[in-house]
């Protein structure tokens, strides 16, 4: 069922909010516990609907899949008993790509339904076909049922060098390269947090992979891997929206369970608006506080890959811009199609013009209420950055794009003073 949040804005949000597990990481980690050839436990998994797709997906393939406790899978990959996976929820789910890389080093073939998701570009996976068949794996496109089906009946390790950093082809061909026979290098690769969780993780199964987190992957293949007990990190993009919401609102919000490090260029771009960012250690975890008292002052943006600003923060941060004084400007370079947003944005009062990959946000002094809709996750979450800042009262559509990626989003927001109700349609 559609449903819909009806949000109550002009609300100044204060106190501590605690950060779920990244989504990123763990649409790559389920699928990577194929690999194991035994049980695994993931913990700090959060509650949002990939997940559950994921576990769906796993289940129909045969593994026995269950939650153990609120946060932890249990995944027992022992009793998956088909390498078909062409069926409707994979091809509803981006991330399911990833089952090419954990099933082709695990049996030796796949048959995938090519990947949907956010709708936010072209999105191709010629690098994870390339790195797949540097391999040493046979990849056939099977354009007419938009099918990919890969096999290979022993991979070699290889050295591969992408023609674009893609976090999902870095971490596709590192899934399959940790059964391949030898040293794989992976050149060029992404640096995401989410792309050295995944490392770490597949070390902890016994893989051998170093330089996750660098320019350059190197893989020994093992024959075989074994289950462990793998805790998620926090999101990266979560935390980053509660910082940019805080700003936002002109609040003073905690956010716990973070990797300051992971926040450098959200950070930087926030005091540079003119928020207080603090850092700080509870002698439990880390933590990042975010204080705003006065509009903001316009910035100019360019994602980029990790270390630079990412791209899934680009549209919340366009939100909090649209009331800066000032004009700022945002080159979207990751992604082709990316300001879906901007269309709904300007039905709050915001003004901002795109040409090509550069929105030009003039900021007003504030955005209003509107029946607004989301266009994919990221967008969803840039809309309600937006609705709580208004003034009056905004409807959000099509919030089943930021289930998708945000765990108890209305109950936190709520909790910081917001007032988000979630509607039946
Ligand atoms: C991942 C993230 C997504 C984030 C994006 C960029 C997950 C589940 N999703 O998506 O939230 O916005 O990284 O940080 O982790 N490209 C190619 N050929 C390929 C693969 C990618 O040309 O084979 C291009 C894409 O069109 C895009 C760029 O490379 O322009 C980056 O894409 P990529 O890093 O692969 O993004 P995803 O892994 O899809």
């Amino acid at each position: 069922m559609n449903q819909y949040y009806t949000i109550h804005g002009g609300r100044r949000l204060e106190g501590t909010v605690t950060i779920s597990g990244a989504k990123n990481a763990a649409v790559a980690i389920i699928p990577a516990a194929i690999l194991a050839g035994e049980c695994c436990i993931l913990e700090n998994l959060p509650h949002i609907a990939d997940v559950q797709s994921l576990k769906k997906i796993l289940e129909k393939l045969g593994a026995n899949v269950e939650f153990t406790r609120g946060d932890c899978l249990k995944i027992d990959p022992t009793t998956i008993n088909t390498c078909d996976a062409t069926f409707d929820e994979v091809s509803s789910m981006r991330a399911s790509s990833y089952l090419l890389g954990a099933m082709l080093g695990a049996y030796g073939e796949v048959e995938l339904a090519l990947p949907g998701g956010c709708v936010i570009g072209a999105r191709p996976i010629d690098q994870h076909i390339k790195g797949m068949r540097a391999l040493g794996a046979k990849v056939y496109m099977d354009e007419s049922r938009n099918v990919v089906r890969a096999q290979a009946s022993k991979l070699k390790g290889a050295e591969i060098f992408f023609d674009v950093v893609s976090v999902g082809a870095t971490i596709n061909v590192m899934l399959a390269a940790c059964k391949a026979e030898g040293q794989t290098i992976l050149q060029n690769v992404a640096k995401e947090p989410h792309v050295v969780d995944v490392a770490n993780f597949l070390n902890m199964m016994g893989a051998s992979i170093k330089g996750a987190g660098t320019d350059v992957i190197r893989i020994i293949g093992r024959k075989r891997l074994h289950g462990c007990t793998y805790a998620v990190i926090p999101d990266q993009i979560e935390t980053g929206t509660y910082m940019i919401a805080a700003a936002a609102t002109r609040g003073d919000v905690v956010i716990k369970n973070v990797i300051p490090t992971h926040m450098e260029a959200i950070s930087a771009k926030l005091m540079e608006s003119g928020a207080r960012v603090i850092e700080g250690d509870d002698g439990r975890e880390y933590y990042l506080r975010v204080t705003m008292n006065d509009r903001p002052r316009s910035v100019n943006l360019k994602t980029m890959v990790y270390p630079g600003f990412p791209t899934d923060l680009q549209q919340p941060m366009m939100a909090y811009l649209c009331t800066a004084s000032g004009t700022s400007v945002i080159q979207e370079n990751i992604f082709e199609n990316r300001f879906n947003h901007v269309k709904e944005l300007r039905r709050m009062g915001a003004i901002v013009t795109v040409s090509k990959r550069i929105a030009k946000v003039r900021g007003v002094e504030s955005l209003r209420g509107a029946d607004i809709s989301a266009t994919d996750l990221r967008a969803g979450a840039s809309l309600i950055i937006a609705a709580l800042s208004a003034s009056g009262v905004t409807t959000v559509r099509n919030i089943h794009y930021t289930d998708r990626g945000y765990e108890h989003l209305e109950h936190k927001f709520n909790a910081l003073g917001a007032s988000i109700e979630r509607c039946p349609l």
